[in-house]
């Protein structure tokens, strides 16, 4: 199971220390939540703030774009090279042309579903993307609850891939926490995004480890 804390949570008048701290407790990726205002009524952070984020990580960043005019968005931060770059499928007319032109640019692009979005919607797409992100709250906020039911449609999602022999990977962001990671890895995640859990917690390494199961 890998593990990407989403850097809303950190402390961002220390952003530096932040990163640095959770790339030392022994996360996978860095999970940066990229909001415009529009698709999600919340702002959040541009590419000079992600660049200073880069510069101090020593693990590569996950960005997920959480707006409306997501070809725009996409290059501005495809030249801060993050090894994933994730963009709402409920958002985009044209999913195929922006992740054929996102893997152009060299980063592996994926797919993120809303809470109320069927997974049938990704039969044409899943053989073509490196990811599929699964949305556990409803997209804007860090500290929600997570939402059960899409454990179910982890499972769900695992068997198409398996069936379709697709190559991507499962991540599930919201609400995750030491309590419900058995059930999602169980289900077939691989990548847990969490915000609240880890950065709230008093141990960023030990918050780590039990989203990882290792105790
Ligand atoms: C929600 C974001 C999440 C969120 C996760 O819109 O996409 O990445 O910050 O934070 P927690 O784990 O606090 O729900
Ligand atoms: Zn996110």
């Amino acid at each position: 199971m890998y593990v990407a804390p989403s850097i809303l949570s950190a402390d961002f008048g220390n952003l530096k220390a932040e990163i640095e701290a959770i790339c030392e407790a022994g996360c996978d990726l860095i999970h940066v939540d990229v909001m415009d205002g529009h698709f999600v009524p919340n702002l959040t952070i541009g590419p000079v703030v992600v660049n200073a984020v880069a510069k101090a990580a020593t693990k590569p960043l996950d960005i997920h774009l959480m707006v409306e005019n997501n070809t725009f968005f996409a290059d501005l931060f495809l030249p801060l090279k993050p090894k994933f770059l994730t963009f709402h499928i409920e958002e985009e007319k044209h999913p195929l042309r922006l992740i054929d032109h996102i893997r152009k640019n060299g980063v592996s692009p994926g797919i993120v579903l809303n809470p109320h979005t069927p997974i049938n919607s990704l039969e044409y797409i899943i053989n073509e993307v490196d990811m599929v992100l699964l949305m556990s709250v409803n997209p804007g906020f860090g500290g929600q609850s997570f939402m059960p039911q899409v454990i179910e449609k982890t499972r769900a999602l695992r068997e198409m891939i398996d069936k379709k022999n697709a190559k991507c990977l499962i991540e599930v962001d919201g609400g995750i926490n030491g309590l419900n990671a058995p059930d999602l890895e169980e289900a077939g995640a691989d990548i847990l995004v969490a915000g609240n859990y880890i950065f709230s917690s008093n141990s960023y390494e030990q918050a780590i480890r039990a989203i990882k199961l290792e105790f």
